[in-house]
């Protein structure tokens, strides 16, 4: 089994779908030993999975470390563990539910529909630097500069700060790889510290001073919180978990969520995206002649190279998957770029077609995780291809891309462009 999944591989991070097309052949779970998970090819497993209530990002919301059969984390890696446990995305019923309901707000349609012109303002500008230039980096003029201030504009992160967030973010995602190394958690834990500390003064300045942005309707959340105290008295902003309401480390850690995952994957579905594309020039070339192809092109590059190839759930009371029992304290892998290449759900599933009309990927996941930010995504990678397809017609490649280590995040160190 282990040939079939290499994660440390570079010649299986590289080109992972023909290892997965066998590791669909040969069954519905795989007991990989190395991070003592059951992997989850199958499309209809990992979709099925995903809503599943038997599962959970975490168990920490029903049992503790010890009643799971767990170890807990060393206490020097507590910075970026409280970090990350509350935020949205690794908080389960009730907490999870609560807090999403307070962040959707700032992600409904109308919302996300009103930030349109700046973010096509934005990849104008970016574009028509590289424009200028002849080429670039596509990866660091255009794919992660676009994401980076969309997010951080939405937050209300000033200018001058938003250097800041690439390399904390990139810190902090080095623990969901695999088996993290011992540095690889330093970094995280140093970079965990540092982000909390920076939230914490930009939230007392906004507390102060509201403004428009996202943090200071969270703070306004937190504000209303009124708890009931000793003797019948009601304390303001009290940041208990009140119906409704959120505490400070849940702003904290779910505004960190928010600037991650609101750029990070972005970043890599754009540079990857474009990568596919020079190598397929046949669909390249269809999607230079017949722009109105671009929004199943972006559903399609997003599916054919899947750029969060992995996802994990704790089995939080016994399962069955395809006969297999997976008792309480296991934990699964959800391979989505494998799902994604699933042909029991995708027809030509290896083919790169730009125009595939049916094409239900998993890369947003399912159930109550589904991506909060898919149509800011969706509206950011439209505009940064929109305005490359206009603007510079012939681009191309100009030296080879290298991916960066790596498997769960999937993207290249830079991506050479000439005009
Ligand atoms: C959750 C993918 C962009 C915010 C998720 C999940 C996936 C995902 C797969 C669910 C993870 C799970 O179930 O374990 C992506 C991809 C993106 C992208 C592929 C870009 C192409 C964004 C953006 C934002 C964002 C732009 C926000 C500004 C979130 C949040 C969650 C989430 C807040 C947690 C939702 C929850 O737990 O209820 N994303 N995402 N994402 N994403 Fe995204």
């Amino acid at each position: 089994m282990n040939a079939l999944f290499e994660p440390w591989s570079p010649v299986f991070t590289a080109d992972p779908y023909p290892a997965y097309e066998r590791l669909r052949a040969s069954g519905r779970v795989h007991w990989f030993e190395p991070t003592r998970q059951w992997l989850v090819p199958h499309y209809a497993d990992v979709s099925a999975l995903l809503r599943d209530r038997r599962l959970g990002r975490t168990y920490l919301h029903r049992f503790t470390h010890e009643e799971f059969g767990r170890t807990p984390p060393p206490p020097e890696h507590e910075p970026f563990h409280t970090l990350n446990d509350n935020g949205i995305l690794d908080l389960e019923a009730p907490d999870h539910p609560r807090i999403r309901r307070l962040v959707t707000k700032a992600f409904t349609p109308r919302t996300v529909a009103a930030l349109e012109p700046t973010v096509r303002r934005l990849a104008a500008e970016l574009v028509a630097k590289v424009k200028r230039a002849g080429g670039g980096d596509l990866l660091a003029d255009v794919a992660e500069p676009l994401p980076v201030a969309v997010i951080a504009e939405m937050l209300g992160i000033p200018h001058s700060d938003r250097g800041l967030l690439r390399p904390w973010s990139a810190d902090i995602c080095g623990m969901f790889e695999l088996n993290p190394s011992e540095e690889t958690a330093r970094r995280a834990v140093t970079a965990s510290r540092e982000f909390s500390a920076y939230l914490r003064g930009l939230i007392a300045e906004r507390r102060a001073k509201p403004g428009e942005d996202l943090i200071s309707a969270l703070i306004a959340a937190y504000e209303d919180n009124e708890e009931v105290g000793p003797g019948g008295s009601r304390q303001k902003g009290g940041g208990g978990r009140g119906a409704g309401r959120l505490s400070e480390q849940e702003m904290i850690s779910t505004c960190v969520l928010l600037l991650n995952a609101g750029h990070e994957a972005t970043v890599n579905t754009t540079a990857n995206g474009w990568w596919t594309l020079f190598r397929h020039p046949d669909q390249l070339a269809a999607l230079r002649a017949d722009h109105s192809l671009l929004p199943t092109a972006v559903e399609e590059l997003m599916r054919y190279d899947t750029p969060l190839q992995m996802f994990e759930r704790w089995v939080l009371d016994d399962i069955e998957i395809g006969g297999t029992v997976i008792p309480r304290g296991s934990e699964l892998a959800l391979l989505f770029g494998s799902a994604n290449r699933d042909p029991a759900r995708f027809d030509r599933p290896d083919t790169l077609d730009l125009s595939r009309a049916e094409n239900p990927h998993i890369t947003f996941g399912a159930g109550i995780h589904f991506c909060l930010g898919a149509p800011l995504a969706r509206l950011e990678l439209a505009a940064s291809f929109g305005e490359l397809l206009r603007e510079a017609p012939t681009m191309r490649l100009a030296g080879e891309p290298e991916w960066k280590p790596g498997y769960v995040i999937r993207g290249v160190r830079e991506l050479p462009v000439e005009l």
